[in-house]
């Protein structure tokens, strides 16, 4: 089994948590379309009344196309579950997120939501958080400023960029610095100090979040509960 093949397992695997009447948080990422896919599939096969709030363009894009009913975060009271994927998982359960540069909406949905679900293939846990580069969500103006400032506390900042070198631009038209930090020694401090840094939106850190965790391994799917 492939790393793809792990991802597919998982997304599937991940509609078992999703009943009828629910309003569901939809991740975003390769891992998360097998889950939406999936999900459209379950909808029309048990006739189940679902309502998806999305956490990015591209989501929302693979949602409306199979069918699935949308509402924004701001029209409906909570989120029964959040399904979404990591790019990092520590052994006590933190994570970081964005590596798709969706992370400000992410998390947006993910503190709106009763329960959140991670699936993941194996390759994404680890002992310790960083090794995975961290992404922080930037207003564009100052942010040469912010990078400065990352590059003086020697976090190794990289613009986002696309093949031409164009700096990545989100959904909300902000750029993603991604921090090269390799290991995270305590990533509550970190989150405290990205937050107080003017132009900084959000940052990759998704910590006390995860409620239950869907690992692919080539022998099934495994199931923790954080
Ligand atoms: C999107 O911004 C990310 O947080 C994704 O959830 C994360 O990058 C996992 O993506 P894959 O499922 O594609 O590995």
């Amino acid at each position: 089994m492939n790393q793809d093949d792990l991802k597919a397992l998982v997304g599937k695997k991940a509609v078992d948590w999703i009943s009828d009447g629910m309003t569901i948080g939809l991740g975003t990422g390769s891992t998360v379309r097998y889950m939406v896919e999936a999900l459209a599939e379950k909808i029309k096969k048990e006739h189940l009344t679902i309502t998806g709030v999305v956490t990015s363009k591209e989501t929302a894009n693979l949602a409306t196309s199979l069918g699935i009913p949308l509402k924004s975060v701001d029209e409906i009271d909570y989120i029964d579950l959040t399904i979404d994927g990591a790019d990092e998982i520590s052994s006590d359960f933190q994570g970081i997120k964005g590596g798709g540069a969706a992370l400000l909406f992410e998390k947006i949905v993910a503190k709106n939501s009763k329960k959140n679900l991670w699936i993941v293939d194996q390759s994404k846990l680890t002992k310790d958080l960083g090794n995975f580069p961290l992404p922080v969500e930037v207003i564009p103006y100052g942010s040469e400023k912010i990078f400065e400032r990352f590059e003086a506390q020697n976090f190794a900042p990289t613009f986002r960029t696309v093949e031409d070198g164009t700096k990545v631009k989100t959904d909300s038209e902000n750029y993603i610095i991604d921090l090269h930090l390799k290991k995270i020694d305590d990533p509550f401090k970190l989150a405290k100090y990205l937050k107080q840094q003017i132009g900084v939106v959000e940052h990759g850190l998704f910590l006390d979040t995860v409620n239950t965790i869907i690992v692919g391994y080539p022998d099934g799917p495994k199931i923790f509960e954080a």
